[in-house]
């Protein structure tokens, strides 16, 4: 409390510097591109203009932040400053850079404190979907609207008639548009994770996408949420998958007509908009059964068609360079996901952090954000193929999270995928298993994580060591 407190009347005199603040994109010496970011508090509209303003945490004023655009292959340089009133940091998910630029406080660099600021400079190997987002205070700093989307840029463009990003986030909201205090409540971190009860897209509470029929739209999606799934469906529409968590997949139609993804996943579909002119498709979530809502509508513009024809089959999307795990040469290792309600016994477990710990992995319990001292679950040789066996025996939901590298998921529950996708995060679901290969070619110290934020902040987190 006293913490919001204080960032809140830091804020006050912050919002006022804004718009001076404001996002600049420059070249810096060397012809490096170079962006700047702040964190800080301000206050925006989620909901619609007929109803009240939201105070939020913001990237140069606004939910989500920046769309930060860079190229594959480029060398970037950003900037990010912080006004919020607490130590914050930046974590660039999913893109493979140098540990000392991951942003985790303690463990790969320090925090970002109030009125300081920290270059994060990394060049991207893979072109793709990422976001940016917070490893400090995670639960509060993500949960207030701190994350955005991070395009990496093909060097080629892919053939498409238009490009769209839906930057998914969910809040809780009370009935004057507030964020809902009560972060890291112990019984829905044991739980679900707290899930809002306002889903936006692009920082506002959707109505329609106004498309053309004919046209062929590259839609980007990134679920940011702290801790709600979706399970996404385009009635009369057949999106085809050609990019999971930013890497390239062989092009699918959805499994079972949805787009699943959990928080911090993202997919990259192609959407043939072969609807009928001046009619809407509703674009609906149905993740949770007793809930499910129209998410926005597709709404065809009366006009003529941008073509006859529908156009050919949708492109595959080049490789990016990942190096391929040698199966039949790689380390095994098991790792259990364990604890939540409804999951047996906490007892016995060993512990780490600030307490608090409802959840653990291999039994031990690392809570909050991350730490100096944090021991590592695994040590892993460079360039050493791994298998890592995650076994859920929870009764919920997890999305895991490996920093640094991605990795293909090669079995589930016991049988081989049928695409072995790369992934950045792997939903788990209750009771479930699923095996990663990937080759530890990124030296440092990597958080490997549940992604549901209060499940990480209680003991789902742990450290993966390559030397
Ligand atoms: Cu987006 Cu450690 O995570
Ligand atoms: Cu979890």
């Amino acid at each position: 409390m006293t913490v919001s407190r204080r960032a809140l009347v830091a804020g006050a005199g912050a919002a006022a510097l804004g718009a001076a603040l404001s996002l600049r994109r420059g070249f810096a010496d060397g012809g490096i591109k170079e962006y700047r970011l702040t964190a800080k508090p301000a206050v925006v509209n989620l909901t619609g203009d007929q109803y009240p303003n939201t105070a939020v945490w913001s990237y140069d004023g606004s939910v989500p932040g920046p769309e930060i655009r860079l190229r594959q292959g480029d060398p970037v340089r950003i900037v990010v400053g912080n006004n919020l009133g607490e130590d914050t940091t930046v974590h660039w998910h999913g893109i493979r850079l140098p540990n000392r630029m991951d942003g985790v406080p303690g463990l790969t660099q320090k925090p970002i404190h109030s009125g300081e600021s920290f270059a994060y400079e990394f060049t991207p190997p893979d072109a793709g979907t990422f976001w940016y987002h917070p490893h400090a205070d995670t639960l509060q700093q993500l949960g207030r609207g701190l994350a955005g989307a991070l395009i990496v840029e093909e060097r080629d463009p892919v053939a498409v008639d238009r490009e769209l990003l839906w930057f998914i986030e969910d809040w809780r909201l009370d009935e004057s548009g507030r964020i809902a205090p009560g972060f890291g409540n112990r019984m829905e971190a044991a739980m679900s994770g707290r899930i809002g009860n306002t889903v936006t897209i692009n920082g506002r509470v959707p109505g329609r996408v106004v498309v053309k029929a004919g046209e062929r739209v590259r839609l980007r999606v990134v679920n940011a949420a702290l801790a709600r799934i979706v399970a996404v469906g385009f009635e009369g529409h057949r999106p085809i998958v050609v990019a999971c968590d930013g890497q390239p997949c062989d092009p699918h139609p959805l499994e079972a007509g949805r787009l699943v993804l959990g928080p911090a996943m993202r997919a990259d579909l192609i959407l043939d908009m072969g609807g009928t002119p001046g009619r809407g498709y509703p674009v609906f979530d149905d993740f949770y059964p007793d809930l499910p809502y129209k998410l926005v509508e597709l709404e065809y513009d009366a006009g003529k068609p941008t073509r006859e024809h529908p156009p050919d089959a949708p492109p595959r999307l080049p490789a990016n360079p990942l190096p391929e795990p040698d199966l039949a040469a790689a380390e095994r290792h098991e790792i259990a996901l364990q604890g939540g309600m409804m999951g047996g016994m906490m007892g016995g477990m060993g512990m780490m952090g600030r307490g608090g710990a409802s959840w653990a992995m291999n039994g031990m319990s690392v809570t909050g954000d991350g730490q100096p001292d944090m021991p590592a679950l695994l040590t892993l040789r460079k360039d050493q193929s791994c298998v890592l066996a995650l076994r859920n025996e929870t009764a919920w939901w997890h999305p895991m999270h490996l920093h640094g590298h991605s990795f293909r998921v090669v079995s589930r529950n016991g049988k081989p995928t049928a695409r072995r996708e790369w992934l950045d995060t792997v939903l788990v679901p209750p009771r479930e298993s699923a095996e990663i290969a990937f080759v530890a070619d990124n030296p440092g110290n990597w958080m490997f994580h549940c992604h549901v934020t209060d499940h990480q902040e209680a003991g789902m987190m742990a450290v993966l060591r390559v030397t």
